[in-house]
């Protein structure tokens, strides 16, 4: 465990070093006080009277120790929190390097959920471990060690009775430790199904409220926090005992050198001064001891979290170049592409040409792969066989920012950041000028609504953009996309259907955007279709068919029936906003 994290805390090792140097004077200034007590109680054992002057010097060391111990106790933990929080520091900066090189689909299956938690709650945790357990569990472990060793020069036989507690106290301990490894996926799982499903609740809430399902969501809620309590009360259970029993013996170590101790008395084989000196030295063994076993005790929820992010720091990364853009055109390729989200193959051998500066339309049916096609052209997943290729480049030789500095891709589900409408058109082009990124608004057709705003531009777009329609968000996505102003653009419409003034503003936007471009567009809307250069047909994963409108209304059969139910429903579109 100590080895996984070491290489994060790299040049402040030398502070964990010296909270440990720190620590260990202030243990030593700890059990001095008891040897001190053992002094003062050592005349009255030989019968002699126990004089002021004798007390006072003991005492003044007492004080003096107990200064020290706090002192350098305080310098230790403050030495090891600072080494701690610069490794959590090192970690975090990692993780996101490691982050940025996974496949923009892996970061979204893994979800936002497990991510925020393993950023903060997790590597949080690996602070009990950096600035408490290795400083405060080595100076612990060490000092108890040590007076043992002296317990056994002054009498072995003492040394001896006071391993017996010692050794139940260790077996108690393993015994929990064994019960708690064994459930601690489950523990895990457990928790992760109880937050899951409170996520899920408070994510869908409206839906619940809406279609009055109150009643069942909040029974698998509570069954799931219920599920958790029940099964975190059972594990505690199990390590209650095992807990209650090595916490009480660890500090009772003269358990049985007291009755043996004072029957060697009797017998002569032992002086009472001596069983003074081991009783006292006892008791600064067992505080210590139990303080750095308690470190012990959560080891195992700390390796699992470790071993948590080890998996996430190998995860496989992207299979992206390092290389610049050089294709020799702008012309798109795509041959026999298959690709799978998981096992199941979605992609089965799309080979697709996108001539440079002309427009492809992907139609399909919902569930045939349209997205997945397009996305896989941003590299947001490695595909399984085939090759993309751009100017005959493939898209795995070159950089990611390098493929980014080709394309825009506008989404089908939109993304604002939550801040001014402005920042986030600037998204785009973070050099842009104020009149670029008004310009690039205009073309989007975003001037109607932005005028309706108090503020304009400097509209807060809320969490997630949610102070805007869809409708508007997607504009401002495009204007985001007008003023990064790549070569080739992705685009997959968001709805299939808008009102009219908003699909003839959609319209308009769309026409600026691809002005001289590679375009790749996922098309529900007739004008999209009808004009493009060469329409894909796209039917369970497999391109069909390819030609322009015309064509494909002659010769395939889907996409005319695909034709039909497009017009229909936008005859009904238009009836239906007459009315
Ligand atoms: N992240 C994902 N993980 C697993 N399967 C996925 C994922 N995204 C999509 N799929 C599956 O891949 C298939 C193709 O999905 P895709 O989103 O590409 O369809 P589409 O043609 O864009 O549909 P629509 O027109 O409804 O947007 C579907 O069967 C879908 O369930
Ligand atoms: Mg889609």
């Amino acid at each position: 465990m100590f080895r996984s994290v070491a290489p994060y805390v790299g040049k402040y090792k030398i502070y964990t070093r010296l909270a440990v140097v720190a620590m260990v004077i202030g243990i030593v200034a700890s059990v001095v006080p008891y040897f001190m007590l053992y002094q003062m109680l050592g005349p009255l054992a030989r019968g002699e009277a126990l004089t002021w002057a004798a007390i006072w010097p003991r005492l003044l060391v007492i004080i003096l120790c107990e200064i020290i111990y706090a002192l350098s106790y305080a310098k230790g933990l403050s030495l090891s929190h600072y080494s701690a929080y610069h490794t959590l520091e090192n970690v975090r900066i990692k993780l996101q390097g490691k982050l940025e090189k996974q496949s923009l689909g892996d970061i979204e299956d893994l979800g936002n959920g497990r991510l925020k938690k393993m950023f903060t709650d997790d590597i949080e945790q690996l602070e009990l471990l950096l600035a408490h357990a290795i400083p405060e569990g080595i100076a612990n472990m060490l000092i108890p060690a040590i007076i043992i060793v002296v317990m056994f020069i002054s009498d072995w036989r003492m040394g001896l009775l006071s391993l017996i507690p010692m050794v139940i106290g260790m077996f108690a301990m393993s015994m929990m430790m064994k019960a708690g490894m064994a459930k601690m996926d489950d523990y895990y799982r457990s928790g992760a199904e109880m937050n899951n499903t409170i996520i899920e609740y408070v994510n869908g809430m409206e839906v619940v409220k809406v279609f009055n399902k109150d009643g069942e969501s909040y029974k698998t809620f509570g069954e799931k926090v219920m599920a958790y309590r029940d099964f975190t009360l059972a594990w505690y259970k199990e390590c209650w005992p095992w807990m209650a029993l090595y916490t009480s013996i660890f500090p009772c170590l003269c358990m049985f050198m007291l009755p043996v101790g004072s029957l060697m008395i009797l017998h002569g084989s032992l002086t009472l001064e001596k069983l003074i000196l081991v009783i006292c030295m006892s008791f600064a063994v067992g505080p210590s001891f139990l303080k750095a076993l308690n470190f012990a005790g959560k080891f195992p929820q700390l390796d699992y979290k470790i071993a948590e992010l080890e998996k996430l720091m190998n995860h496989e990364p992207l299979k992206a170049g390092t290389n610049d853009f050089k294709g020799s055109s702008l012309d798109v390729s795509f041959e026999n592409v298959h690709f799978g989200y998981e096992e199941e193959e979605v992609l089965h051998g799309i080979s697709l040409k996108l001539p440079q500066k002309t427009t492809t339309a992907l139609v399909g049916a919902s569930g045939s792969g349209k997205s997945t096609l397009a996305k896989l052209l941003i590299h947001y997943y490695d595909i399984k066989e085939g090759k993309i290729t751009i100017g005959g480049q493939d898209i795995t030789d070159m950089s990611l920012e390098a493929l980014n500095q080709q394309v825009a891709y506008v989404a089908q589900e939109q993304f604002l950041f939550n801040t001014t409408l402005y920042d986030n058109i600037l998204v785009g082009n973070p050099t842009a000028t104020r009149e670029q990124v008004e310009d690039a608004a205009r073309r989007a057709q975003c001037m109607e609504f932005l005028e309706r705003l108090p503020q304009g531009l400097e509209t807060q777009a809320g969490d997630g953009g949610k102070m805007l329609s869809g409708g508007e968000r997607q504009r401002i996505a495009l204007a985001r996309a007008i003023l990064k102003d790549a070569p080739i653009i992705v685009l997959d419409e968001a709805t299939a259907f808008m009102d009219p003034e908003n699909e003839e503003k959609m319209n308009a936007a769309i026409a600026e955007i691809v002005k001289d471009k590679t375009v790749l567009v996922i098309a529900h809307r007739l004008a999209t279709i009808k004009d493009a250069d060469q329409i894909c047909v796209i039917k369970d994963g497999n391109c069909i068919a390819a030609d322009r409108h015309e064509a494909l209304l002659e010769s395939c059969e889907e996409y005319k029936k695909f034709w039909a139910a497009t017009q229909s429903a936008s005859q009904w579109k238009i009836g239906g906003a007459t009315c």
